[in-house]
């Protein structure tokens, strides 16, 4: 799998599918997937996460929110900045706050962009998928969002966090995705019944 025309064919066969979940099935596998992530030391040791709110029958991460909003926490949540560059913000989500759709139709939090957290400050990020494989590759939704804004991962004898963990289904899981030159790589990946550390990632 290496043309364009392949991922636009893999994107559009797994949304489908991903949208086929009836509701009681995303619920049983997003709360399986959470209660995986909860037992991992990797999600207690994080103060600062980022999750995001689910689409197009993406996994539902806000099952976990429950245990983030207690002491010494923060939940976030991506904010798309057109602006600066197509990339991330990351603002604070705390119980009550307000939301407002971006242009996608996501609800996102509605805040002044000089109070985001950096990036290389947060701890730990769900990323939602399209498809992954082994080696940590991701397919997202192809706005290249998350990729811009971890370039800086990619030079990671610097940059040591944040931990990227892409949230799945089993199914989303395929033999091998094309290696794009700005792709970040995942550490690794969660699903109902596995946690997949990724090849080329070393433990922390
Ligand atoms: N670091 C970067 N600098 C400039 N452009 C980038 C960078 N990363 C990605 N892009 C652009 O984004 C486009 C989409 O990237 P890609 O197909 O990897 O999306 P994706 O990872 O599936 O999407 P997303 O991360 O938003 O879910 C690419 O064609 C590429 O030109
Ligand atoms: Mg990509």
């Amino acid at each position: 799998m290496t043309t364009h025309g392949d991922k636009t064919e893999l994107r559009k066969r797994l949304r489908a599918r991903r949208r086929a979940l009836s509701e009681v099935e995303r619920f049983q596998r997003s709360h399986a997937i959470c209660e995986r992530l909860r037992r991992r030391s990797e999600f207690q040791r994080a103060r600062r996460i980022v999750l995001y709110l689910p689409n197009d029958g993406e996994v539902d991460p806000t099952p976990l929110l429950d245990a983030l909003w207690g002491a010494r926490r923060m939940a976030l949540l991506p904010v798309l900045r057109v602006l600066a560059g197509n990339r991330l913000a990351f603002h604070p989500y705390r119980p009550g706050d307000i939301l407002a759709p971006n242009r996608y139709g996501i609800p996102e939090p509605v805040a002044n962009p000089g109070e985001a957290v950096p990036p290389h400050t947060l701890d730990l990020v769900l990323l939602p998928l399209v498809a992954f494989d082994s080696q940590g590759r991701r397919l997202g939704m192809g706005g290249g969002f998350y990729d811009r804004t971890f370039a800086f991962l990619r030079q990671r004898r610097q940059w040591r966090r944040p931990l990227l963990i892409g949230v799945a289904y089993d199914f989303q899981e395929v033999p091998e995705l094309p290696a794009e030159p700005w792709d970040v790589p995942l550490h690794a990946v969660v699903t109902e019944t596995r946690w997949i550390p990724c090849a080329g990632e070393t433990p922390p």
